[in-house]
């Protein structure tokens, strides 16, 4: 597996990836407007050539906003995901943040897990913050310990 920035040809099978994940998925112009956007970092995952997953971040003010974990359904549970996070989490620092956060569906249990894993702890409920279907979202923050290091989070 390699993980590497976003490219402007990913993001065609990046947003048929993303359909096939979500009722409600970023479309191809999405992506692409995030690769000009500097407070934005976006890593993909390939597989033998073909990108299979991908997770971003966006800086706002030290806050460090995840959005679009997402691994194509064949790739799962191989630790795709966890590893795009911890690259995302080591990137993200460096760039500057100092907090990251996401939301993510209450139901959505092999996603909470993997949050869990990498540091992220619940701080919240946000009631029926999902439409299609309607569903509360857990906000999750992972904030910095003394304890973390570049490798070890
Ligand atoms: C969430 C998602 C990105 C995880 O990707 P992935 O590459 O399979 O993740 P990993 O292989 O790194 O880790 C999966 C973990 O979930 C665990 N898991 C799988 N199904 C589970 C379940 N039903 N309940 C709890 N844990 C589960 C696996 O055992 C594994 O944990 P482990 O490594 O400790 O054994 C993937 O399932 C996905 O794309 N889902 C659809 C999109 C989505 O919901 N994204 C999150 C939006 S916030």
């Amino acid at each position: 597996m390699v993980i590497r920035e976003l490219r402007p040809e990913d993001v065609e099978p990046l947003s048929a990836i993303e359909a096939r994940a979500f009722s409600m998925p970023w479309s191809a112009e999405d992506f692409a407007r995030l690769i000009k956007d500097r407070n934005s970092l976006y890593l993909v995952a390939e597989e033998d050539g073909k990108v299979v997953g991908s997770c971003g971040v966006t800086n706002v003010s030290g806050d460090g906003e995840i959005d679009n974990v997402v691994v194509d359904e064949a790739f799962r549970n191989r630790g795709i995901a966890t590893a795009l996070l911890r690259e995302t989490l080591r990137r993200g620092y460096a760039m500057g943040v100092e907090a990251f956060t996401l939301e993510v569906r209450v139901s959505n249990a092999p996603a909470i897990h993997v949050y869990e894993k990498v540091g992220f702890v619940s701080e919240g409920i946000r009631p029926r913050f999902y439409e299609r279907p309607t569903e509360d979202a857990m906000i999750l923050w992972k904030r910095r310990r003394d304890t973390d290091t570049p490798d070890r989070f």
